[in-house]
């Protein structure tokens, strides 16, 4: 049985849905050895990015952060989590034995903010927390200290400084590639007159990476699998070859960028519904992998495959839905809920189509064709996840000798049926069973990228709690 193949079949299907079915389950399928091939690709990308900024490299960014927290830091910080779809201002009570409590306001981030007025959004979004929360100080009082995490690629010049690379996730806000988002995040603050100060800005893998070690000190890896994906881990700086301080000591936090993966290598196993996301995006052509794998993209590139047998009459009498016709309406949560519908007439997949986007009727063959499809894509995802966290951990090697943990948070990892299993179970292969049975341990880093803020905001600016 060829595994990536026969599952994806329909038993009462045409023999033409099934042909296209089989080309379709080969197309988005990655072997083993094709995995191989990318730990290979992820090595080399790795070790030039470490050296010298190379754009057809990962970015891999020094970030300044070079103290594991230990679990005793104790006080309370604000926080500041921009997310790819959420911005969320926290007040987080770090409890110095391990534990922590945050309370957090959650604002979606609005199309319009995404694409011009992102900074005054911000202030604007934090000026209410602080009211509603009673935190304004009194006058002569001192601005309120925050860690800023920040989950776009920045270049940073220090810990509380940093200049924007790129957007991507669909973020376009103009006038912001080039320079310092801190900066531009300060100076909406003193327009709105917010008295905040950014003591610390860090990627959201950082944050997961630091929120993960307060809890579980064996921590070398902080990853998000969510809108976006990327990945964060401890390097010994004596291979961070690019880093032009004068302490080469001890280990720094390296923010991979690794949704960037393959911008020119091309290893991956790129499909025509791949290349239709890619050229209609903004960003087109940068952030394959990531276009790959995370919760912002995989949706759309099953309604592009789902259309694609519409067109050819395989589904649906061949008739689509005016919803269903307009790009990213077929939301990646809506996949998690149709790989996961169990039942034996399929209705959570019939109340998805029919009532949400509206296509009308479905036979049950249409439903399990889109729940097939839905696993291709996914399975995919999951398959490209494992490589690459099997790839930085085997860029370690030394590490795999004792147990270590890897902090994990995005909304694939938590909803997408069996997430967390299959890493682990793809991952026995690369990085054996071994290790992977008995010292690997992952953890849901739960609202990770704000509690790391506060944990990196509090080490450099101790004595300053709100
Ligand atoms: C994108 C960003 C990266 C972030 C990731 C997850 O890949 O470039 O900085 O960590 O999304 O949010």
């Amino acid at each position: 049985i060829n595994t990536f193949i026969e599952p994806y079949l329909v038993p009462d299907g045409s023999k033409e849905l099934n042909e296209n079915l089989k080309s379709m389950a080969a197309s988005f399928a990655v072997t083993d050895d094709k995995i191989r091939e990318i730990i290979i690709g992820f090595h080399e990308s790795m070790k030039t990015g470490l050296d010298h900024d190379d754009d057809n490299a990962l970015p891999m960014i020094p970030t300044f952060v070079r103290g594991r927290p230990t679990g005793k830091e104790k006080g309370t910080y604000l926080a500041l989590d921009l997310g790819g779809t959420n911005l969320r201002v926290c007040q987080v009570t770090l409890n110095g034995d391990t534990t922590y409590s945050l309370v957090q306001q959650k604002f979606t981030i609005t199309q319009e903010a995404k694409e011009s007025h992102l900074w005054d959004f911000i202030a604007e979004c934090v000026g209410v927390f602080l009211e509603e929360h009673g935190l304004i100080p009194a006058p002569g009082e001192r601005t309120i200290p925050c860690g800023y995490t920040f989950s776009f690629p920045i270049f940073q010049t220090s810990i509380s400084s940093g200049n924007l690379s790129m957007w991507n996730k669909s973020f376009t806000v103009p006038n912001s590639v080039g320079r310092d988002v801190v900066n531009l995040t300060q100076s909406a603050f003193q327009r709105h007159h917010v008295p905040v100060e950014v003591v610390a800005v860090l990627n959201d893998t950082v944050g997961t990476l630091m929120t993960s070690g307060y809890s579980h000190p064996d921590t070398q890896m902080g990853i998000i699998f969510g809108t976006g994906t990327n990945a964060a881990y401890w390097e010994r700086m004596e291979n961070i070859s690019k880093w032009k301080g004068e302490d080469r000591t001890g280990e720094m936090v390296v923010n991979l960028e690794w949704g960037a993966f393959d911008n020119a290598t091309r290893v991956l196993p790129y499909t025509m519904h791949d290349n239709k996301l890619n050229r209609k995006s903004p960003n087109h052509g940068l952030q394959v992998f990531e276009k790959m794998i995370s919760g912002l993209f995989l949706g759309e590139v099953a309604r592009n495959a789902i259309l694609s047998l519409v067109d050819q009459r395989l589904v649906f009498e061949g008739q689509s839905s005016e919803i269903m016709n307009k790009s990213y309406t077929f939301d990646t949560a809506y996949m998690s809920q149709i790989v996961a519908d169990d039942s034996s007439d399929l209705h959570v997949v019939k109340t998805v189509l029919e009532s949400t986007l509206d296509i009308l009727p479905t036979t049950l063959t249409d439903r399990l064709v889109v729940k097939n499809v839905c696993g291709m894509i996914g399975t995919r995802g999951v398959r490209l996840s494992a490589a690459a966290m099997s790839a930085v951990l085997l860029a370690r090697p030394e590490l795999m000798e004792s147990e270590i943990s890897v902090g994990i948070d995005g909304s694939m990892y938590q909803f997408y049926p069996n997430f967390e299993q299959d890493l682990y179970k793809v991952s026995r292969v690369f990085l054996g069973e071994d290790f992977v049975d008995n010292r690997l341990k992952l953890h849901l880093a739960k609202d990770g990228s704000g509690v790391g803020a506060a944990i990196v905001a509090m080490t450099v600016d101790r004595d300053r709690s709100i």
